[in-house]
């Protein structure tokens, strides 16, 4: 009876949290999953994996039914996403983010209790790589989803955001004292903090030591990490050794200087990439991740904001069918490799030692794609061929300073046949490079370079359509008996 009595209240106490005001959120840190492979994990593989290694919760960058469906019941707190291509829609037309609300949120929310914190609505959308295209459609987009979640009545628990990159403020003195917005979309950033801020919804940022390295050879190095910098900057008697604590004050600052001094400021993406860059390596990435993840367990904060950061890690694993513009260390972002295997030793909570692989992942078979040990390199079908390959494949860790970057010239061409093989599901056509191939169960990797062997095609889409199939059906058999029962 004790144990009941105790269940019972422990039930209610739980209804009251669930229906008190703002909903507070878990202290700890998250991950970003993304999805763009060719051959992502299951869903429900994944949210296992998140609750094995302790990761409470998660950011979206869409609104995908099967992910959404795996997280349900998890526990996990979820962001979800509004891809920059739906905000021109969701500016126009009040109706369009109604909808997006009712199928996208309110319907996890109720039926299939995911645990949905916030909307991100857009991503980085203020990029000068998109030349301005989400300029006049972000904030409107904003207002209208902000409303229809308003409408919804979930406005006490969903909270709307924009993940900015870092680049919409700047600082005037080389100091985060001398924080604030770039004065080309000022205006429109100071619209948008005052529209969150009176919806006490949090400002949302993307912060990457990695990139600034990568775009300025310059850059010093020890100042990326978190252990120590000779030339530590002195704003004003507050020092900062590393660019994160510098470029996270220069945010406090800007938000300060403007009259937003309490915003609350979440960390949307922040990483480092293990492969495709002479800087993205396992020893970079460990140092970098395991640096950021102490000093975000000391809860130290930074000088202007002392206490815990909040922030979502880029990324949980490994992405090879993204876009290989900003470079070829986009696709290696993971804390896992695209099977789920952890890529080092991490430490993400003081009570963990290291990261636990995604479990009964099931692979294609031990063999190869590799070029034939008769054929010669200077065979004119070669360079068309790897060409194809990799345009088709994945040859982002073929390269300079990359983790296949000291392949020979025959070794590189079965990297990229291989590559295509796999990704192909080891299809015996996609093995039929002219004269040139042959398949071999042989493990072609040399050192520190993988030739992979490719996870079996997740079947979660398929299986969870015939699911929903057949549910209806049992439903409607159920309701027909009960209708037969009645008239009985
Ligand atoms: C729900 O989200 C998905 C995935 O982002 C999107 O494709 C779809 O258009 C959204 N639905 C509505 C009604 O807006
Ligand atoms: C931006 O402009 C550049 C140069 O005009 C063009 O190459 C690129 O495709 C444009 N990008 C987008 C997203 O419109
Ligand atoms: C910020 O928070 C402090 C402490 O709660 C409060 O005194 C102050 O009025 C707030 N400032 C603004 C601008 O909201
Ligand atoms: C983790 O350990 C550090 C160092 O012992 C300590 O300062 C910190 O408070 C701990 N953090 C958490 C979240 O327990
Ligand atoms: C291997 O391929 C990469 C990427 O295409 C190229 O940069 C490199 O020079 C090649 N190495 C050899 C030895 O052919």
């Amino acid at each position: 009876m004790e144990s009941l009595k105790f269940v019972v209240s422990w039930r209610f106490f739980l209804v009251l949290l669930l229906s008190s005001a703002a909903v507070s959120s878990v202290i700890g840190i998250g991950v970003n999953w993304g999805t763009q492979a060719t051959h992502p994990l299951p869903p429900g593989t994944v949210v296992k994996m998140l609750k094995d290694n302790g990761i409470q919760k998660v950011k979206l960058f869409d609104a995908d039914p099967v992910v959404l469906k795996a997280l349900g019941k998890s526990g996990i707190e979820v962001m979800v996403g509004i891809p920059n291509d739906l905000l021109y829609s969701l500016a126009n037309s009040i109706q369009s983010a109604e909808n997006w609300v009712a199928k996208n949120l309110s319907s996890y929310i109720s039926s299939g209790s995911v645990d949905i914190r916030y909307v991100a609505v857009g991503n980085e959308p203020f990029l000068k790589t998109f030349n301005g295209s989400f300029i006049g459609t972000t904030f409107p987009a904003l207002q209208n989803v902000q409303a229809a979640i308003v409408k919804a009545g979930l406005s006490n628990r969903v909270k709307v955001t924009v993940p900015m990159n870092a680049d919409v403020y700047q600082t005037s003195t080389g100091l985060p004292s001398g924080g604030d917005f770039r004065s080309d979309i000022r205006d429109l950033m100071l619209s948008i903090v005052k529209f969150l801020s009176d919806s006490a919804s949090p400002f949302t940022v993307n912060i990457y030591p990695f990139i600034s390295l990568y775009e300025d050879p310059s850059f010093p190095i020890d100042y990326a990490f978190f252990d120590g910098f000779s030339h530590a900057l002195n704003d004003n008697g507050q020092i900062y050794e590393n660019v994160f604590t510098a470029n996270y004050d220069t945010l406090v600052s800007s938000l300060q200087k403007n009259g937003f001094p309490n915003m609350s400021i979440i960390v949307g993406e922040i990483g480092w990439p293990t492969d495709g860059d002479r800087n993205a390596n396992l020893q970079f990435a460990k140092r970098f991740s395991q640096g950021f993840i102490s000093h975000f367990l000391s809860g130290q904060g930074t000088p202007m904001r002392p206490g815990p950061i909040d922030v979502y890690l880029f990324s949980l694993i490994d992405e090879d069918a993204k876009s290989i513009l900003p470079g070829n260390f986009e696709r290696h972002w993971g804390l896992f490799y695209y099977d789920g295997r952890p890529k080092y030793m991490l430490q993400m909570t003081n009570s963990t030692n290291g990261l636990v692989p995604a479990s009964n992942v099931k692979y294609l078979a031990k063999k190869w794609c590799v070029l034939a040990p008769s054929a010669s390199i200077d065979d004119p079908q070669v360079a068309p061929s790897v060409s194809y390959a990799c345009e088709n494949g994945d040859c982002t860790s073929l390269g300079l300073g990359t983790s296949c970057g000291t392949l020979d010239a025959r070794q590189n061409i079965s990297y990229a046949f291989n590559s295509y093989y796999q990704i192909k599901n080891q299809l015996a056509s996609a093995c039929k490079f002219p004269h040139l191939s042959v398949i071999t169960t042989q493990d072609p990797s040399v050192g520190s370079c993988k030739f992979i062997v490719m996870t079996q095609p997740s079947e979660v889409a398929v299986n969870e359509k015939s699911k929903a199939l057949r549910h209806s059906a049992e439903s409607l058999l159920f309701f027909l008996c009960l209708f037969i029962l009645a008239v009985m």
